[in-house]
């Protein structure tokens, strides 16, 4: 169902993202309990470089430097997600004012510089007490996450109407109980099964929640989407690759906007499906939001749990610096086959690439592949709306280099650069250009107005 009238064209949004584990730190400060990120990052060998997300860029007290700097840019738009463990720091029960005061000062902020802030429940940092409990094992995390949704309604839907339950359920289902790279490292096809019902669950749980506590939200979820490639043209890894899309590009989108899960999941989620969870799952939804960066390849893998493994991409294709395929074409078929898919208004709520930027000896940092890279990017966007994607907006991960997961501080993605030591931010060329970008696309319009 769609609930937002077709937009006009110059209403498009641009948009920059971050999320609340990789910018804020200040992971003890008032009152924040530990996620599961915390934990993680305090085992052995899981992060490289053994970074942790205890600094980060310190965004929880420069944040209004972070709004100024987004209004430099030019940005209407601004993703970001609430920690879980700064409201409830045991996951439920105790509310800690403290840390729910944190996001008032950053919603004010926003709605002063005139940035509309979009707000995403859960971006993957589930309080470490409720892992305790069983986390996304437990069928009752769909009625914690409820309860979370509420108070996060109550607290800040006066000012907020843009909510997203989930970022990325397809990602960290699969990496955090297939593959075991994610907290809470767990390797099991039938862990990963039920965090995939429990988690769906819990997503059409909180939109309710959402809907009854904020008058006139618009309510949508984000997904992952990228086209799942066999590593060879063998049969193994055909299946695998099938195997693949299943998890990470249907698992989650189908049930809750279609209804039904894909026809080998429900058979084999059987045991786990109770009379009335699809229709608990498959709740109205304003908008789809999508993050894409590049294909991903899967081979066949007998010994695996989920019978197949990751794999790289084939040599010879176009890499980013931190070698993730670069294809632009692929982002342009995966937002006209959502829009044909799901029939919901979509926003790139995602994209951008990943590098080793640096200072150069004038304190600049050029990065030219984030600018090439964006371009190609937001052309095969502008390509796909002009055959009939529904796109309504834009958001470059990531406003500025961040704590990158299992990759540390290592990987940069931002617009702009954070020198780590001194958390000093230094926009990159990147920067200007997407100001310039968004200043040029809003002359054009006024022009084109009669
Ligand atoms: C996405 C995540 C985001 C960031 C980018 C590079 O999958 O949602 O947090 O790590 O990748």
């Amino acid at each position: 169902m769609n609930r937002l009238s077709a937009r006009p064209a110059e209403t498009f949004l641009w948009g920059v993202s971050t999320s609340s584990y990789q910018i804020e730190g200040a992971s003890k400060a008032d009152g924040r309990g530990p996620s599961i990120w915390d934990t993680f990052c305090q085992q052995k060998d899981r992060i490289a470089n053994g970074d942790t997300g205890d600094i980060a860029c310190d965004h929880y007290h420069r944040f209004a430097e972070d709004i100024a700097l987004m209004r430099d840019i030019g940005v209407k738009a601004y993703r970001f997600s609430v920690a879980w463990p700064r409201l409830l720091p045991t996951g439920r029960g105790h509310f800690n004012e403290a840390g729910a005061a944190f996001y008032d000062r950053l919603i004010d902020g926003l709605l002063e510089a005139g940035i509309e802030p979009w707000l995403c429940l859960y971006h993957w940092d589930l309080p470490q007490a409720l892992d305790d409990e069983g986390g996304w094992l437990s069928r009752d995390a769909a009625g914690w996450f409820a309860d979370y949704a509420t108070l996060v309604a109550r607290r800040y839907g006066d000012r907020v109407k843009r909510f997203a339950t989930f970022n990325e359920p397809g990602v960290f289902a699969l990496f955090g109980f297939g593959f075991g790279w994610q907290p809470p490292g767990v390797i099991d096809a039938d862990a990963h099964r039920k965090a995939i019902h429990h988690v769906n669950l819990a997503h059409g749980a909180a939109v309710d929640a959402l809907r009854s506590g904020v008058s006139n939200a618009s309510i949508g979820v984000i997904h992952n989407m990228q086209p799942c490639l066999p590593a060879s043209a063998a049969l193994e890894d055909l299946a695998a690759a099938e195997r693949l899309h299943m998890h990470w590009n249907q698992a989650f989108p189908d049930p809750q906007i279609l209804g039904y899960y894909p026809k080998v999941l429900a058979d084999e989620l059987a045991p786990q499906i109770a009379p009335g969870d699809m229709a608990r799952i498959c709740r109205p939804l304003d908008w789809l939001g999508i993050n894409h960066y590049s294909p991903i390849y899967a081979r066949g893998d007998k010994t695996a749990p989920l019978g197949y493994a990751w794999a790289g991409p084939p040599a010879g294709m176009p890499q980013s610096e931190v070698g993730w395929q670069v294809q632009p074409d692929a982002f342009r078929d995966i937002l006209l086959e959502a829009s044909k898919r799901y029939r919901l208004p979509i926003y790139v709520t995602e994209n951008g690439t990943g590098g080793r930027d640096q200072l150069d000896h004038t304190g600049n940092v050029r990065d030219q592949h984030r600018i090439d890279y964006l371009n190609a990017y937001i052309g095969a966007m502008e390509t796909a709306m002009a055959a009939g994607a529904d796109v309504r907006g834009y958001f470059v991960w990531s406003l500025l280099d961040n704590f990158e997961w299992g990759a540390g501080y290592g990987d940069r993605f931002g617009l702009i650069y954070v020198d780590y030591p001194t958390l000093r931010r230094i926009p990159k060329a990147s920067a200007r250009w997407y100001a310039e970008r968004i200043a040029q696309k809003a002359a054009r319009r006024s022009a084109e107005k009669p």
